[in-house]
């Protein structure tokens, strides 16, 4: 063909797509834009968020539609519109959060409901979240085949199961999922609505749950595809059948083949060149491997039928590549049991959103050719599948196994389809298995494996034969799945028997060898082997485990390999730990004294996240000639920065300008972020890169897109020329004496003698040691910010921050501008927890030296990776301990060596001692001595993050509380319980903080918990399952918190409109953790006086941005204690105006002789002249800046001996939260921040490399809580403790205490192990050091990599004696 006609190219038509019922047609568009982009720049549309950019957190979720016009039928489906190319989707129908409901036309039940359940916190994720349930409604109500009975009137044919499954792939770091997933079983014809946790549809225990009660839903309700892209539809295949050119090509770089030929005769073409041709079926390999460059031209070819024909036959199933992985599951569930193993695996692939749309092939090919860790292929290969191929010559037909093993294949071959044989079910016993962080998936698996055996029964022994195997493993640090041969010869003509698994195990160890780099390659290997050995334990018939360990409730143990395991097929109707439901209980106290303060209040604007309306820094249009930055930061901890160049791409064309520190103003100065009192941090590393992932230049473009990729061609040069070696880690800095020193205001001080101390114990630990890494924060929005010039040297940043009172300093600072030409404005935060200050900062700063220099509007949203690089997060520590004790557990003395990893700047850092202390002071440890360094290092400056520095030290006290009841063989709770203050000793450590006696409730809480009756039980039933469960252990444990806050001055102000209606202003930020609500009761109750209904009143009121030029000193929003000072501000204020307005009221009253409506007050008050609005800065009294919270946490876990994995059976959470401003709230509060920090406790592994840069950079690698990892059972106390007027309204903070809660359930694990270790080998010590995180592949470690081998030894050697 040589070159493509013209004709063709011009025949192009454009894309065309319905976006919430409106057309558009995607012209002159970038080809290689995403639906998401499309969405957020082309049109009014900004539900869809970006999270993360590469398929793993759900916040793009959207309904795509496809139309058949043979048919007549519609398939919905939801999808990532990150990894969706526009170019892809012409004649769909996109449907998006703001499409199902929105202000203007009213909202959808989904959206009612998640904000009736108290769902939407920060809110950026919940338009996804709301997406995911719409198309999981969507898809359980398609009009099923005939007679298939309705649904319940109200409820959807959606299963509680199917419920929970349908966020699996969504993230969440705010809410800890519990009243997501209450939300979405709402809807499930299964589910008890009583079972159904706090709500404001029901007052929970003294309404009866009705559906009725709830947001009316009725399926079909939306419309997801419009009439008049039906009849362009149709007109179009007309139009075809009219021999008019289906290809699209040219203009637009799509070229959509519609066969072989014509895809080979492109490939022929000289418009193909491979390094700008991206050749695509769903794009979803792109989350995956990020595209390096741009492309100019795009290839897709899902429309070839020859990739999407699905044919059954007796022989087997054969897919086109093209089938998507949701519809192979399909057509795999419909089959015989091999192809029901497949699909059940298959299930487990990726997400929801992105198996609907991602290919078996594409999954196939990225196996093949990119070594991609894959599940689909070691299936597929294990299930005995051909292939076939296309190649520029020739079609093959080969085996999956061939085809893998032969090299990469080139851009030209094209795989058509796969071919599974049925393998009936006569004798075949079929098994995959997974290890990963995430039962339900969307995490890669450490291991994946299937095997297949065919066996036939020996007549004489009854034994069963090993007639053929297949043992196939994927994913473990090797090049492709691949079959274990050697094993396999060994046992074909075997029966199975302890000693041949024994021997079995010996031959895979020799197999199985991940490559070097492979992250923890020992725990790898190990996986495999409990994998064979759990499915060759189902082929041998003395064996009597693992498969048969059945829990003495009837559970099936085999939770997290593949749901049902490593159990034969019979098994698979047993529920696994996994799988267990969700269940949760709330007690909470409502009071209505200072009504409508103390209600369980809905979240104000909750029904606006949920439509994707609220508008988040992302979400404003950009203004005209607005530039787009991106940062390039070094990749080296010391260097000088020689020069930066730009790689010849296309992405490089983009670069408009790079901004650095050179741009900064005459005046201004190099400063990126400045805690007060503490030191500065450097906007830029000039002329020396200080860390790896310092910013050293921005990247300036044309839109956000161009930014990212242009940074991603920078190449820096470096030179190390007489510079010091960097200091990367604790040891290093103390070697030189590397250190920033906290002032003496912030030093935690000794407590009593500790020489004195020791010498009174009867017990000593001389040298124990415990290590905590770091956490990122993970909130749901990256760092953002668009600056905005003004005239007059003026500028204007709308910045996600929660300081923007520094951020305005750090600005005017940098630019060299007085404080007053610089406003930062900021209505919502989606997602803090510590991180969007100091950081934030940095972004801001970036924006106003861009834009200052260049005089046009300049905005960053920071991609994920280079957030998380940039970010900082919390502070890794060592610790190491010397305690002493006396023999019945009483504790005399602790010394405390602290080592803190600060980073390269002070930050928050020197106030990091005194908050581990304050924790760690829970417990009377009679005396306390220190030796604290704050290490100065180069890497990045490490941040508050919430909770920072209590949560390490709660974890401190508790690791040496467990070591002290190891060494005494002493049950750990009552070590605890022995130790906890009593009064006397808690002022001894808390000072005035301690308060009064009345209100130091631990001691009530922890007796509540742990010396129940229905502790005792459960942990005797704990003991009695691990004495009955070899493979499977649980642990149970309770851990008691302390917390201490303190209170700051904070401004607040109330103005009351001509109208009525109320605008208040506070100096705190809304990041989701219920600020405004908060704020908005306490105004209509301090504003009750002047209005009978205060209830009518709340709806009056809105609470508005924060504006560091409209409202002054607002401080920092963060210390957990910003709601209560903003509302004792704003309660100032009102009564303020009640004061003013009270004479006009009682005037009106006495003339009319009835109480005065409010419109009339306010209008009587306008033409009197008042002053209608007031401010108040409110300090906390000097006598009463600190306060202590209280709670505590029993966690029982149950522990996977073969893979490490950990379920969280059930957490009973009791936190005194004084009486709360708002339960709902506070609720949401306690729940979101223990789940994250389970996630600090167990999964979250923060990795760098050598020079200290993140290396788990990405949703692929840094896996936090998600719906299938929280507690099956979550129950929440919110007691309501002993009045203190000197809180306000006698409320106590529960931001961050409540995340301390969750070491409970890393102490429960370490119960779990111990019981393992206590099995497994007498040698092993009982005490152990226990790091945090505590992932996977550590519980596995701890509890023996090498189990299998030494209990198959000891069945091999027993039955040798026999
Ligand atoms: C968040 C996320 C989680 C995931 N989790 C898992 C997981 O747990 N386990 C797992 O196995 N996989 C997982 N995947 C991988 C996923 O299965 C693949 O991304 C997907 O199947 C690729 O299909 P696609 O159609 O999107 O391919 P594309 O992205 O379109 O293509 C990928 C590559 O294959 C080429 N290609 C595609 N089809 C063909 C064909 N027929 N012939 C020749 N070349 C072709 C393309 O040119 C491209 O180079 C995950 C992916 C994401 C994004
Ligand atoms: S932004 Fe698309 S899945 Fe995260
Ligand atoms: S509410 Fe889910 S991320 Fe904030």
């Amino acid at each position: 063909m040589g070159s493509l006609g013209k004709d063709a190219a011009a025949a192009g038509e454009r894309v065309v797509l319905a976006v919430n019922g409106v057309r558009r047609e995607a012209a002159g568009v970038d080809p290689s834009t995403t639906l998401l982009e499309f969405l957020r720049t082309r049109t009014p549309v900004r539900g869809p968020k970006l999270g993360c950019g590469e398929g793993g957190c759900g916040a793009c979720v959207v309904l795509i539609s496809k139309y058949d016009p043979t048919t007549d039928e519609v398939t919905e489906f939801s999808a990532s519109s990150c990894l969706t190319l526009v170019g892809s989707l012409n004649h769909c129908s996109v449907t998006t959060s703001e499409g199902i409901g929105n202000t203007r036309d009213g909202y959808h039940p989904v959206q009612q409901r998640l904000a009736g359940f108290h769902a939407s916190q920060c809110g950026f994720c919940t338009p996804g979240m709301c997406m995911s349930i719409f198309s999981a409604l969507v898809k359980a109500d398609k009009p099923g085949a005939a007679g298939e009975p309705a649904p319940p009137p109200g409820f959807s044919k959606l299963t509680s199961c199917e419920a929970e499954h349908a966020v699996s792939g969504n993230l969440c770091r705010c809410t800890g999922y519990r009243p997501i997933v209450d939300a979405c079983k709402s809807f499930a014809a299964d589910v008890d609505l009583e079972d159904l946790g706090l709500n404001s549809f029901w007052k929970k225990g003294a309404d009866r749950a009705e559906v009725g009660k709830l947001p009316e839903y009725s399926s079909g309700a939306v419309c997801t595809f419009p009439e008049f892209l039906k009849s362009e539809i149709k007109a179009s295949v007309d139009n075809q059948t009219n021999n008019v050119p289906a290809a699209i090509a040219g203009e637009d770089g799509w070229y959509h083949p519609r066969s072989i030929q014509e895809l080979h005769s492109l490939f022929d073409s000289n418009w193909f060149d491979e390094k700008s041709v991206k050749i695509v079926a769903s794009n979803t390999g792109a989350g995956v491997y990020k595209d390096q460059d741009l492309y100019e031209k795009y290839i897709d070819i899902k429309g070839i039928p020859e990739l999407s024909v699905i044919n059954r036959s007796n022989k087997g199933v054969e897919i086109g590549a093209a089938v998507s992985i949701s519809k192979a599951i399909e057509v795999f569930s419909d089959g015989t049991p091999v192809f029901r193993k497949i699909a059940g695996h298959l299930s487990k692939v990726a997400s929801p959103f992105v198996r609907n749309t991602a290919t078996v092939g594409g999954n196939v090919i990225m196996s093949q050719r990119l070594q991609f860790p894959s599940d689909i292929a070691t299936v597929l290969l294990a299930a005995g599948s051909t292939v076939t191929i296309q190649t520029a010559s020739k079609m093959l037909c080969l085996t999956l196994e061939e085809f893998l093993e032969q090299p990469p294949c080139d851009a030209k071959t094209i795989l058509l389809s796969i071919f599974v044989p049925d393998w009936g079910s006569d004798n075949v016993i079929f098994e995959t298995s997974r290890a990963a962080p995430r039962p339900f998936g969307n995490a890669v698996s450490y291991v994946n494996s299937a095997f297949l055996a065919r066996t036939s029964g020996d007549a004489a022994s009854g034994e069963l034969i090993v007639d053929e195997i297949c043992l196939a493993f994927g994913a473990y640090g090797v090049g492709h799945a691949s079959r274990a041969r050697k094993v396999e010869e060994f046992l074909k003509g075997k029966s199975v028997s302890a000693s041949v698994i024994l021997e079995a195990v010996r031959l895979l160890k020799d197999v199985i060898s991940p490559s070097e780099g492979t992250t923890h390659p020992e725990y790898r290997v190990s996986l495999a082997v409990s994998f064979l050995f759990s499915f060759l334990s189902s082929l041998a018939t003395d064996l009597d485990e693992p498969a048969k360990a059945i829990t003495p409730n009837g559970i099936s143990t085999n939770g997290t390999m593949n749901g049902n395991g490593a159990s034969s097929l019979e098994k698979q109707s047993k529920v696994g730990s996994d799988d267990l439901p969700i269940r949760s209980r709330q007690e909470l106290v409502f009071t209505e004294e200072y009504k409508p303060v103390g209600k369980p209040t809905t979240k104000a604007g909750a029904e606006l996240q949920a439509s994707g309306e609220a508008v988040y820094v992302d979400d404003i249009p950009s203004p005209k000639d607005c530039l787009y930055g991106a940062f390039i930061y070094s990749t080296h901890p010391h260097a000088h920065i020689k020069g930066v160049n730009f790689k010849s791409s296309l992405a490089s064309k983009k670069v408009i300008t790079v901004i650095s520190a050179k741009d900064i103003p005459a005046g201004g100065r190099n400063i990126g972020s400045s805690f007060p009192g503490l030191g500065d941090e450097a906007l830029f590393g000039d002329p020396v890169s200080e860390f790896a992932g310092q910013n050293i230049g921005v990247v300036i473009a044309e839109t956000q897109k161009y930014a990212y990729m242009a940074a991603k061609q920078a190449v820096i040069e470096y030179s190390t020329e007489n510079l010091e070696p960097p200091i990367l880690t604790i040891e290093d800095a103390i070697q030189h004496d590397s250190y920033f020193h906290p002032p003496p205001f912030l030093a935690p001080k000794p407590i009593g003698d500790f020489e004195q101390g020791m010498s009174e114990a009867d017990h000593k630990i001389l040298s124990g040691e415990v290590k905590l890494e770091s956490q990122y924060y993970f909130y749901m929005e990256t760092q953002t910010a668009l600056a905005v010039p003004d005239e007059d040297n003026c500028i204007t940043i709308y910045a996600s921050t929660q300081i923007p009172e520094v951020t305005q300093n750090v600005v005017a600072d940098c630019l060299g501008i007085p404080y007053h030409n610089v406003r930062i404005i900021t209505r919502r935060v989606g997602g803090g927890f510590g991180g969007k200050a100091m950081k934030g900062c940095h972004v801001a700063c970036a924006c106003a030296v861009a834009a200052f220099k260049l005089r046009r509007p300049v905005r960053m949203y920071l991609d994920r990776k280079t957030d998380m690089i940039m970010a900082g997060g919390r502070h890794p520590m060592k610790v190491k301990y010397s305690v002493g004790f006396k023999s019945d557990g009483t504790l005399t003395a602790l010394h405390l060596d602290l080592g803190i990893n600060a980073g390269i700047s002070p930050d928050v850092s020197p106030a990091l001692p005194s908050a581990i202390v304050g924790a760690l002071k829970k417990y009377n440890w009679g005396a306390l001595a220190l030796d604290v360094k704050v290490c100065k290092t180069n890497v990045s400056s490490k941040s508050a993050m919430r909770g920072p520095g209590d949560v390490q030290g709660c974890f401190i006290a508790e690791a040496i509380i467990e070591h002290v009841a190891s060494a005494l063989a002493a049950d750990t709770n009552t070590v605890r319980r022995k130790n906890l203050h009593g009064f006397e000793s808690l002022t001894k450590f808390y000072g005035d903080a301690a308060g009064e006696a009345s209100t130091y409730s631990l001691v009530e809480i922890f007796d509540k918990l742990a010396s129940s009756p229905e502790y005792r039980t459960r942990a005797a039933a704990v003991e009695r399952f691990n004495g009955g469960s070899r493979w499977k252990k649980r642990g149970i444990s309770c851990v008691p918190i302390t917390y201490e806050v303190r209170l700051r001055p904070t401004p607040g102000k109330v103005s009351i409109m001509n109208d009525g209606s109320i605008a208040v202003e506070v100096g705190g930020v809304e990041i989701g953790q219920g600020l405004y609500t908060k704020v908005k009761q306490m105004t209509a109750y301090g504003l009750a006086e002047l209005c009978s209904d205060a209830d009518g009143l709340l709806d009056k009121v809105r609470v508005i941005q924060a504006d560091t030029l409209s409202m002054i000193q607002g401080g920092f929003t963060g210390g957990s204690t910003t709601s209560e000072t903003s509302c004792e501000a704003v309660r100032l204020s009102c009564a303020t105006l009640v004061e003013r307005l009270k004479p006009i009221k009682e005037s009106l009253e006495s003339k009319s002789g009835a109480p005065a409506p409010w419109k009339a007050l306010i209008t009587q008050a306008t033409m009197a002249s008042v002053n209608l609005s007031a401010q108040a800065y409110w300090t906390p009294d000097p006598a009463f800046v600190k306060y202590i919270n209280y709670g505590a946490a029993v966690s029982e876990v149950e522990i996977d001996v073969l893979t490490g994995g950990t379920t969280i059976l059930r957490s009973d959470l009791v936190y005194d939260c004084g009486q709360s401003l708002n339960p709902a709230v506070d609720l949401g509060q306690v729940e979101g921040a223990f789940v994250q920090g389970v996630g600090f406790f167990t999964n979250e592994e923060y990795t760098t490399n050598a020079d200290g840069l993140v290396v788990n950079d990405g949703t692929w690698t840094y896996k936090i809580p998600t719906v299938d990892t929280i507690p099956k059972q979550l129950n929440v106390e919110l007691l309501t403790s002993a009045r203190d007027k000197k809180r306000v309204l006698s409320s106590k903070a529960s931001g961050e205490p409540p995340l301390l809660m969750a070491a409970s359930v890393h102490c429960a694990m370490r119960e779990a192990i111990r019981a393992a270790r206590k099995d497994f080998s007498a040698s092993s010590p009982l005490t152990f050091q226990m790091d945090v995180p505590a992932t996977m592949a550590d519980v596995k470690e701890l509890c023996g990599l090498d189990v299998v081998e030494r209990h198959l030894q000891s069945l091999s050697s027993a039955a040798a004696e026999t």
